[in-house]
């Protein structure tokens, strides 16, 4: 009998709820916009497509009626300005800070216990801005990008091997921007097998390059960013917590020591569960990628500080 609202209607918001909804373990989802009229009619053209596919939850589109959202276990934060081609995700934080402030504020008052996955741009930042703000336990708020970045990675590893995605491994940490992520090469895998022994270091320094810039890549195509790989990778948070599977997901989650980090929302493996974020899992960086996870931090931490001008954090 679980509940999850999705916030924002858009690109990202519809393709999240629908992926939930296939997920077959949620009975009710709100899908909310401030849009007069958009989430509802995604909302009752998902639900045209129930019969079809076969799935039984209900989906219900509103606009800006908080109450309808209420007490959901999960909320899904999408509501934000995509960026355009050319455009870095740290460019979003003027308008994006504003608008994930509100909807938090509103969602929060209606669901006290939920647990809030944060997909809106700039993502590291937004989901600590959500963590300062909302005044909820740590394990209560995440953001949505290393499990997407992971994904990324692994379909660019099974091109340059012309393997199967599902068979690859790959993990992808630290912040969610085109210079501050970190495809961990090292741990990747084929089969058991390292990649780095299956391709040659040019072929694998591109295929970090790439992953780095595959949100980029994308928005250049499209003209705006990406939704099915950022709508299936929420769904799989949104599941694990549901249904406490206690997957690891590379998510951006708040630090309190680990990896020597405090006061900061980054990209890490975690253990996610029916509380929301149950255990970081530290695992072990060669000295580069320590290196690099600083350097991330250090970025993640400027984008932060743009927060405390704006006076949204103390
Ligand atoms: N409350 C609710 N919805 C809002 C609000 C608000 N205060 N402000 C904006 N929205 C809605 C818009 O009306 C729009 O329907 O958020 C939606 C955003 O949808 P898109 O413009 O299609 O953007 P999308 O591609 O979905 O990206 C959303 O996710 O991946 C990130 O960088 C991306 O920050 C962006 C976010």
């Amino acid at each position: 009998m679980a509940k999850v609202t999705v916030i924002g209607a858009g690109n990202v918001g519809a393709t999240v709820a629908n992926a939930v909804a296939h997920t077959g373990c949620v009975s009710d989802l709100v899908l909310i916009d401030i849009k007069e009229g958009l989430s509802e009619g995604k909302a009752i053209d998902m639900m045209q497509t129930a019969k079809l596919y076969g799935f039984d939850c209900r989906i219900k589109g509103v606009t800006n009626d908080y109450a309808a959202t209420a007490d959901s276990d999960v909320i899904v934060v999408t509501s934000g300005i995509p960026r355009k081609p050319g455009m870095t995700r740290e460019e979003l934080i003027g308008v994006n800070a504003g608008i994930v402030n509100t909807v938090v504020k509103n969602a929060s008052a209606y669901s006290p216990n939920a647990i809030f996955i944060i997909i809106a741009n700039p993502m590291d930042t937004m989901t600590y801005l959500t963590y300062k703000t909302s005044g909820k336990p740590k394990n209560q708020v995440l953001g949505m990008g290393g499990q997407l970045d992971s994904s990324r990675f692994t379909y660019y590893i099974s091109q340059a091997l012309n393997a199967a995605p599902s068979d690859v491994e790959g993990i992808v940490i630290g912040g969610h921007g085109d210079t501050t992520m970190i495809p961990l090469i090292s741990k990747a895998t084929y089969k058991c097998a390292p990649v780095e022994k299956l391709v040659s270091k040019e072929v694998a320094d591109k295929i970090v390059a790439d992953t780095m810039v595959g949100g980029a890549t994308l928005t250049k195509l499209l003209g705006t960013s990406a939704w099915y790989a950022p709508g299936a990778a929420a769904a799989t948070m949104v599941k694990s917590i549901i249904l406490d599977q206690k997957k690891v997901f590379p998510c951006c989650v708040a630090l309190e020591g680990e990896y020597g980090k405090n006061d900061i929302c980054i990209g890490v493996p975690a253990v996610i569960g029916k509380n929301g974020v149950e255990k970081v899992v530290e695992l072990e960086l060669t000295a580069a990628e320590k290196e690099a996870f600083d350097k991330s931090a250090e970025a993640v931490n400027k984008t932060n500080s743009v927060l405390k001008e704006m006076g949204l954090v103390k």
